[in-house]
């Protein structure tokens, strides 16, 4: 297989499975039939094609077998590096759960994921569901794993995104405080790392990605695992990979893959979807991490463009630098509409002072209508102004000197007439 390829291979997972070499895949994905036995059929949008994938058992031996035999390939597969990602629902995780404990060892147990979404309703008796189960196991302590992070609930103050914590003599967690018992400053966190509770929509009927196969997943929810477990130009397979959503979150971020589905119809599907890359973004996701950010979305929006962690409920700072100096925070702040440029001085002064921070961004966004040309700032305030009040000052010099120049020119040519 080429550098940078997907490879969608049309057969039963185990007889293509049996073929490949031991240790050589980064992470595998699958979302196998889940043991509800039904048939399950689907129509794509325009009503031209109709696809189907069986999922009827003679009992449940029969499934457990069909798995474990699937299972125990796939950890040949595997790199000691490597990672199993095992989606199923209530028919089946119990059963996954002590198949994936046999083959891959408890120890190599990493995480029980819920993938949670909104449902619109449901009329049977008792608790709807609305969460689907991913088994993350490792096949040795040896597996890749990258952090993500993920922005501060709205709840948290700005004390929590800074200051360093520390264990007491009892291992209690607390904030650290040097000699003189004040709290220390620990740079800037990350953020929160990813859960294992990932809430990410279900494909609503008119998503671009949407194919009208049966059970396709989305394409954020295997971002989010291919992101975790693997570098680009790692291998990814998927055993069961219908639709080919796996292939397509791999390529999109630069990972190989490797598909294969007993059924010609999905084969031809995920090949399609790997030629026009489609993606569905959340906006549900998104308006997440917006609420987050900040009532004052306007004075943000100045911020555009640099690395900052916004700020909430503080009303002296508006965001902090990702970057620090030395070990000293960098707050920022924006002047507001009809804000003097001195109380919006003073306002970020008086908060920076209790974060320790040396300097500070005051970011002007226009001229003071005030008697005092000359503003006295507070000495850790560094004065920076606002792109559209440079444009606004640039042009109105401009014009000043157009007109200057015009008057100029009109008087000459009044001289140069009256003289002849
Ligand atoms: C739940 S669907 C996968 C959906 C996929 N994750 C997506 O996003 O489109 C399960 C798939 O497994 C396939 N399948 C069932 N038995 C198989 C087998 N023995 N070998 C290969 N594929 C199989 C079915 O054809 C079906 O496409």
């Amino acid at each position: 297989m080429s550098q940078m390829s997907s490879e969608v291979l049309l057969s039963d997972s185990l007889e293509a499975m049996k073929k490949m070499q031991s240790s050589t895949i980064d992470m595998v994905y699958l979302d196998p039939p889940f043991f509800t036995n039904r048939h399950h059929s689907a129509i794509n949008r325009n009503r031209t094609q109709k696809f189907s994938f069986s999922d009827v058992w003679n009992g449940i031996s029969e499934y457990a077998e069909f798995m474990e035999d699937r299972l125990k390939q796939i950890h040949r597969l595997l790199k000691d590096t490597g990672s199993i990602f095992v989606h199923c629902d209530k028919n089946s995780n119990f059963l996954l759960r002590g198949l994936l404990n046999d083959v891959f060892g408890e120890d190599q147990f990493r995480s029980e994921i819920i993938w949670t979404y909104r449902r619109w309703s449901n009329s049977a008796k008792g608790l709807m569901p609305a969460h689907q189960t991913i088994f993350f196991y490792s096949k040795t302590e040896q597996f890749k794993f990258n952090r993500i992070y993920c922005p501060y609930s709205e709840t948290t103050n700005v004390d929590q995104i800074l200051q360093l914590r520390a264990r007491d003599k009892f291992g209690i967690s607390s904030y650290a405080t040097n000699e003189n018992g004040e709290n220390v400053y620990g740079g800037i966190k990350k953020g929160v790392p990813l859960s294992d509770v990932w809430e990410i929509p279900f494909l609503n009927p008119k998503a671009k990605e949407r194919t009208g196969y049966p059970t396709q997943k989305p394409v954020l929810l295997l971002e989010r695992v291919v992101e975790i477990s693997t570098e680009p130009g790692d291998l990814v397979l998927d055993p069961f990979c219908g639709s080919g959503t796996t292939l397509v979150a791999a390529k999109i971020l630069g990972r190989r893959s490797i598909g294969m589905d007993c059924s010609e119809e999905a084969v031809d599907l995920a090949q399609r979807r790997l030629d026009s890359l489609e993606k569905t973004e959340s906006a549900l996701m998104k308006k997440g991490r917006a609420a987050y950010i900040n009532v004052d979305s306007e004075a943000l929006a100045l911020l555009g463009g640099l690395d900052i962690v916004p700020v909430q409920r503080n009303a002296g700072i508006d965001a902090f630098l990702k970057i620090s100096i030395g070990n000293s925070p960098v707050p920022i702040r924006v002047q507001r509409q009809g804000e003097h440029l001195f109380d919006a001085a003073n306002k970020l002064a008086k908060a920076s002072q209790s974060k320790n921070a040396i300097r500070a961004i005051l970011v002007r966004t226009h001229e003071d209508n005030t008697l005092f040309s000359e503003i006295v700032l507070p000495e850790n305030i560094v004065l920076v102004d606002a792109t559209a009040f440079q444009v606004n000052q640039t042009i109105s010099k401009l014009i000043a000197n157009f007109l200057i120049a015009h008057t100029a020119t009109e008087e000459t040519s009044r001289n140069h007439y009256e003289l002849f």
